[in-house]
């Protein structure tokens, strides 16, 4: 079967591109075979995390894109690719041609979602060439309890790329996890929140 693949686009750093593409990676590893590619040359996810102690049950590899590119990675139901803080050029359309499903992390206030407009634009151009291609807003770093303000709803809105249900908290524990190299899932008992929400962002992905 071939896989699904998943790639974490914004133009805009600082959204939670390499956050999320680190946990749901972690997470689908624990469903099937997992790749994760980090396509930011200035990606970190290499130097830090703990791959030794960061398998789910089943295999996790990575590579960075240049090796994606030169082959030879192991079989994997799931590929996960963190794009590099750039709105376009030959380097996102070429990690965005091969994606099934393009999510893009947005900062749930009017500010942030408007300086990822033209992101989404990007995507819904590319989907217009490619009609199976998926993309989805993911609303992440929500303060708890708070509603989505009318501005947010409407710059969300005008901008016409749908919103996965899930929304994504700002938890310490996602920064408290990078710390230490692993993912929420390696943190215990009070990451429990932050691993049912990823488990759903996982399971509205995979559907
Ligand atoms: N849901 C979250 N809760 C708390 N901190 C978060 C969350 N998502 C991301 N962060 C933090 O925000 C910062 C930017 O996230 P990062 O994933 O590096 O963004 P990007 O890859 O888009 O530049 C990091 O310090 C990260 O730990
Ligand atoms: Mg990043």
């Amino acid at each position: 079967m071939a896989p699904l693949r998943i790639a974490l686009y914004n133009g805009k750093g600082g959204c939670g591109k390499t956050t999320l593409a680190w946990n749901l990676a972690m997470g689908l590893a624990r469903r099937a075979p997992t790749l994760l590619v980090d396509a930011d040359p200035q990606g970190s996810l290499g130097d830090w995390a703990d791959w030794a102690g960061s398998e789910g049950r089943y295999s996790i590899a990575f590579c960075d894109w240049a090796g994606w590119c030169e082959g030879g990675q192991p079989d994997h139901r799931y590929r996960v690719t963190d794009c590099p803080p750039r709105l376009d050029g030959d380097g996102i359309e070429a990690i965005l041609g091969q994606a099934d499903v393009v999510l893009l992390p947005v900062l749930p206030s009017p500010l942030d979602l408007w300086a990822s407009r033209r992101s989404a634009e990007f995507l819904q151009d590319l989907q217009g060439r490619r009609p199976g291609l998926r993309g989805y807003f993911v609303l992440n770093q929500v303060e708890a309890r708070s509603a989505l303000s009318r501005a947010s709803q409407s710059a969300i809105a005008a901008m016409g790329l749908p919103v996965l249900p899930v929304r994504v908290a700002r938890r310490a524990v996602y920064r408290s996890a990078a710390v230490d190299g692993v993912s929420v899932y390696h943190m215990g008992r009070h990451a429990a929140a932050a691993c049912d929400e990823i488990e759903r962002l996982i399971e509205e992905i995979v559907k």
